[in-house]
């Protein structure tokens, strides 16, 4: 994993660095990926920065609304020398402006799921002033392997970035994870859909030491920052608990009750025989305590472990 993360670095660390000689009489529009990584990285050794700044920008660019609300957030501000207005303004983020006022004729550096340079080229943009102990984890993270570009959840140009806004951060989210969406608006979840709870409660979205990219070492204490009554000790344990929760809840959400993954007694049934309750007496199928809501549960309540000095089959 180390290897790939120096791969990436390196990688982008040269397609800003690396001069191609190679000239392409192509407009910059139909360039591929590539080709556009290597004309960047061209206009980058010129440097050939416009001496108005923003304001040179801003003849074109005046009229988009989406393009002033960067004055509108934190990028815009003023108010500290490592602000990119403070220093080469648009072009801190965009790259020398070149030739491109020149009738479009060189491309800017663009950013997000729409543009064509590879994640790792765009991140080393942000990274050139985020580089702080705080984002250490992300070089090892799967977004960050998986090519998934800063840019991909924030949004620079607005007076609030939603990825960092509760109320929308998880729209942000399930806009990629189509999977963890559905299973958020199932019968039983967390209070997700409700925004009452985010996905950050429990995932740190620059990656962390955990697997999972959880906030906490492990998938139980995880759980337990909230959910501090299952952390025991109990006198009688049930292993799979102390184990790991989700072998049988759903932290996403499930169509069972309680989030559960599958419902007793198949669920217990994974791992108990089906049978070996001799005393077991079946009129009807489905009608024992056995069969019905609750199945085993009926019996073994005490699904969590039990404090009863006779608890041991979790029954009180
Ligand atoms: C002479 C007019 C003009 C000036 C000056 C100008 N641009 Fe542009 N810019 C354009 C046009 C035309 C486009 C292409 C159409 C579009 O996407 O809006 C464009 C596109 C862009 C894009 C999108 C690139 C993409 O691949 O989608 C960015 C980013 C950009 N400009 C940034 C800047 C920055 C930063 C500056 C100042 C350093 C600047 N522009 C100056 C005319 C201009
Ligand atoms: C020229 C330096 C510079 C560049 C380049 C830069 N930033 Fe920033 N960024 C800052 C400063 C300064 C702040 C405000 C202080 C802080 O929170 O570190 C900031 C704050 C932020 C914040 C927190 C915003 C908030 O409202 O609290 C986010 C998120 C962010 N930047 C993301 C990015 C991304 C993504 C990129 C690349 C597209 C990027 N930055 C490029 C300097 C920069
Ligand atoms: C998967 C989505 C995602 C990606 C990718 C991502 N971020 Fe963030 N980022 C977030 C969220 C969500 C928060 C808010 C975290 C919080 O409130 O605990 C955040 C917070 C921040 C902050 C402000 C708080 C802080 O930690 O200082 C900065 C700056 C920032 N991100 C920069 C970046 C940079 C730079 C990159 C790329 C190297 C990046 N982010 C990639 C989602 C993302
Ligand atoms: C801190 C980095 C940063 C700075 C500074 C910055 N931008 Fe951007 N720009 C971005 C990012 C990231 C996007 C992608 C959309 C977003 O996050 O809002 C973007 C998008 C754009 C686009 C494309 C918008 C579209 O319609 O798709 C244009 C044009 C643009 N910026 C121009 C400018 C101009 C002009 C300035 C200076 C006034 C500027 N940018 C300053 C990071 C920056
Ligand atoms: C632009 C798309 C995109 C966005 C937005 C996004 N992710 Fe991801 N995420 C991915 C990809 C791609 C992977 C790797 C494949 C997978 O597991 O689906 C991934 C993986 C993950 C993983 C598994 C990590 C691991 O190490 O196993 C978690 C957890 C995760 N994302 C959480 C989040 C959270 C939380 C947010 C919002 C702050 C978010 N993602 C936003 C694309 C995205
Ligand atoms: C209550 C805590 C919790 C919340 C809230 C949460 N997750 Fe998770 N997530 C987990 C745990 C625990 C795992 C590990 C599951 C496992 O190993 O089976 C996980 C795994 C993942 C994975 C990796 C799945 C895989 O198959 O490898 C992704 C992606 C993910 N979560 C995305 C999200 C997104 C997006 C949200 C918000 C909609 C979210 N999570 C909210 C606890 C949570
Ligand atoms: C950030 C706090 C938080 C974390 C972390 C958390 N939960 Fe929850 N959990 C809640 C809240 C809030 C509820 C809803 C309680 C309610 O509706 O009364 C809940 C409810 C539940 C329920 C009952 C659902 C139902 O439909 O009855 C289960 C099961 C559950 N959580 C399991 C877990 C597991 C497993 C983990 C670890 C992967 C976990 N929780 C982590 C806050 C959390
Ligand atoms: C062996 C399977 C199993 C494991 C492992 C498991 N649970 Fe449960 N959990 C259940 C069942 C079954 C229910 C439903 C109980 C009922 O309907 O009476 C439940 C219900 C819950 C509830 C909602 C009702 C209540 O008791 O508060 C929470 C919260 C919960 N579990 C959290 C956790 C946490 C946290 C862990 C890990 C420490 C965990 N569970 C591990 C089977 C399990
Ligand atoms: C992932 C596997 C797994 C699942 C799923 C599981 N159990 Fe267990 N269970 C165990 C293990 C391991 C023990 C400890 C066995 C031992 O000590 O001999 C145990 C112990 C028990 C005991 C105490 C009996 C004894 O001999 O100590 C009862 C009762 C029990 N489980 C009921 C259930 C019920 C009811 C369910 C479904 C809600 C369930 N289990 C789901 C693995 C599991
Ligand atoms: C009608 C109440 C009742 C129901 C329903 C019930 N049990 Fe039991 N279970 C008991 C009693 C009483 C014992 C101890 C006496 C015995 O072995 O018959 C026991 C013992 C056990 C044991 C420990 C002894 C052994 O067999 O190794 C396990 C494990 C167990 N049950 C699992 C389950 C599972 C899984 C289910 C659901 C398929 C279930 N039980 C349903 C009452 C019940």
């Amino acid at each position: 994993m180390i290897y790939r993360v120096f791969y990436n670095l390196l990688c982008g660390v040269i397609t800003v660095l690396c001069l191609s000689l190679s000239a392409h009489a192509v407009p910059w529009q139909n360039l591929t990926g590539e080709q556009l990584e290597q004309k960047l990285a061209e206009k980058f050794s010129a440097g050939e920065y416009s001496s108005k700044g923003a304001d040179s920008c801003l003849m074109c660019h005046r009229k988009d609304e989406a393009v002033m609300a960067i004055f509108d957030g934190t990028h815009g501000m003023m108010n500290s020398k490592q602000s990119p207005m403070a220093g080469l303004q648009c072009e801190a983020c965009h790259g020398p402006q070149g030739k491109h006022n020149r009738g479009g004729k060189e491309p800017m550096i663009a950013f997000g799921t729409d543009s064509k340079l590879s994640a790792s080229a765009q991140n080393s943009v942000c990274q050139g002033c985020h580089n702080d102990p705080k984002q250490m984890a992300w070089h090892s993270s799967t977004h960050n392997l998986e090519e998934v570009a800063c840019a991909d959840c924030h949004t620079l140009h607005s007076a609030k970035d939603p990825a960092l806004d509760k109320l929308s951060v998880n729209d942000t989210c399930s806009s990629c994870h189509t999977k963890e969406k559905a299973d958020m608006n199932k019968r039983s979840s967390h209070p997700l859909k409700w925004d009452q709870m985010t996905c950050i409660d429990c995932h740190s979205p620059h990656g962390s030491m955990s697997e999972s990219a959880l906030n906490k070492p492990t998938i139980n204490d995880t759980c337990y920052s909230c959910h501090s009554e299952k952390r025991g000790p109990v006198l009688w344990e049930h292993a799979p608990v102390t184990e790991n929760c989700v072998t049988c809840h759903n932290p996403h959400g499930s169509v069972n009750e309680g989030m559960l993954k599958s419902r007793a007694p198949q669920l217990c049934q994974q791992c108990h025989a089906p049978d070996g309750h001799a005393s077991r007496v079946v009129q009807e199928p489905g009608m024992d305590a056995f069969g019905g809501g609750k199945s085993c549960l009926n019996c073994h309540s005490k699904i969590h472990g039990s404090n009863h000095p006779s608890g041991s089959l979790l029954q009180r």
